[in-house]
């Protein structure tokens, strides 16, 4: 079974997607993890963005591993955040990222969290949550993490969405069949719980 988790940045997707798979017993996939490490290896090798996705050889898991090396604390640096978003606006970095996320999913229990899951990675996915939270309540949750001012999130947070919702390949949208969840005013436990009962009921 898959479970798709789309959204913008900061709607709680990877801890939400995290404690829905610890609590099913399902792998988590975690694809914004891959455009960070391409955008990594792109500004350190200065190689063409698409030539370092198709070489690019990612281990997902407690760590994250790229070509062989720990880039784990590397792929989260403002840097690394601002190229990974340019870089996904790259139809050939999608596609090659995109057949690494399917080879992956292919077999087993996943919940695969990202952008472009419910609507192009896994479009025939059994369930699909499509997460969203106010603007400034996302801002604010991403400076508690990285300790600075949530106004200054704000603003780069505002850019970077509409870079993922307006750009041509696979732009940040809901699946038509997709649940809205807004996590805005919720507890991560509470959606966590709602949608592994989703999942549980769907299995039967
Ligand atoms: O979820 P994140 O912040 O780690 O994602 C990093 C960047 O990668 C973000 O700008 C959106 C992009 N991304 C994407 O385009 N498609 C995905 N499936 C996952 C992430």
């Amino acid at each position: 079974m898959v479970i798709a988790i789309d959204g913008p940045a900061g709607a709680g997707k990877s801890t939400v997607a995290r404690g829905v798979a610890e609590r099913l017993g399902f792998t988590y996939l975690d694809s914004g993890a891959m455009y960070r490490a391409a955008a990594l290896a792109t500004l350190e090798d200065r190689r063409e963005p698409a030539e370092v996705a198709r070489t690019l050889e990612i281990e997902l898991g407690e760590r994250v591993l790229a070509n062989g090396r720990d880039v784990t604390a590397a792929i989260r640096t403002p840097e690394v955040t601002e190229a990974a978003s340019r870089i996904a606006t790259d139809r050939a970095v999608r596609a090659a990222l995109v057949e690494k996320q399917r080879e992956l999913i292919r077999r087993g229990d996943w919940v695969a969290e990202g952008r472009d899951i419910g609507t192009v990675v896994a479009p025939g996915a059994e369930l699909k949550i499509f997460l969203t939270a106010s603007p400034e309540q996302r801002a604010r949750r991403r400076a508690a993490e990285l300790g600075v001012d949530w106004r200054t999130v704000l603003r780069d947070q505002t850019l970077r969405d509409e870079q993922d919702r307006r750009r041509e390949h696979s732009p940040l949208r809901a699946a038509p069949d997709a649940i809205a969840i807004d996590t805005t005013d919720r507890t991560v436990e509470d959606v966590v719980t709602q949608i592994a009962k989703l999942a549980r009921d769907l299995r039967g």
